[in-house]
């Protein structure tokens, strides 16, 4: 069994009978959604889940789980999924598979949000491996890339290499992917870019966080 399989595993075992629970978008939400449906089927938990993307949606129907759309509910009990960074204070930074939007909803409409992820991803500041995603509706791309130019940011559209273009988010928005000065505090930086016009929803998930299951060769820490 992987790292990330272990912590999959692992946040299966907060699931119980009778949830409503949000499946993230990644390779270790994908074993979260076969662990989920190893359960349901072995003790016949009657599950209902929620996901954050297209590709989560069809793998969850794929074994056997129950998927509604989130415009059908407010809240759910638990949120399982992945992260790119994670620092020591448990701001994570997510969206490099660009399904950001609906992951942050699902975040917020969780009673328990649960990180799963492998040691690779901690860092000591969000921005250290990757640019901040930053979804953006694509009338606005340029006002929104110069207002987040002035707070410092660099970077461009995101390609879609796969189809020679530009990638296309599932709700038709476009993704800027943005660096700023590692001086600018993350806590900071989510808030500006909250309050810029045209930004839909960025990679920042600030204090959203219940509980980090982090796995190394095998053993799972669970951080609060
Ligand atoms: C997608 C995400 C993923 O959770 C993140 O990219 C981690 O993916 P993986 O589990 O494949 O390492 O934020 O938008």
């Amino acid at each position: 069994m992987n790292d990330k399989q272990a912590v999959a595993l692992e946040a299966a075992s907060y699931v119980k009978n009778d949830m409503i629970v949000g499946l993230g978008t990644g390779s270790t939400a994908n074993y979260f959604i076969e662990a989920l449906a190893t359960r349901q089927q072995q003790e016949n938990l009657r599950i209902t889940t929620v996901a954050s993307s297209n590709i989560s949606m069809i793998k969850a129907q794929s074994v056997g789980l129950t998927v509604l759309s989130l415009a059908q509910l407010s809240q759910i009990d638990l949120y399982v999924d992945g992260a790119d960074e994670i620092t020591a204070d448990n701001s994570l930074l997510k969206g490099r598979g660009y399904d950001l939007v609906m992951e942050k909803l699902l975040a917020k409409a969780a009673k328990e949000f649960i990180v799963v992820a492998d040691k690779s991803k901690l860092v000591s500041r969000i921005g250290e491996n990757y640019p901040i995603p930053i979804e953006v509706m694509p009338f606005a791309w340029q006002a929104a890339k110069r207002s987040i130019e002035a707070i410092g940011g660099t970077g461009d559209l995101r390609p879609n290499a796969a189809k020679d273009g530009l990638c296309i988010t599932s709700y038709g928005s476009l993704v800027l992917d943005m660096r700023f000065d590692a001086s600018l505090d993350s806590h900071q930086l989510n808030a500006l870019l909250n309050n810029i016009p045209g930004v839909v929803e960025h990679g920042i998930f600030a204090k959203l966080a219940s509980k980090i299951l982090i796995a190394d060769q095998g053993k799972v820490e669970t951080r609060a």
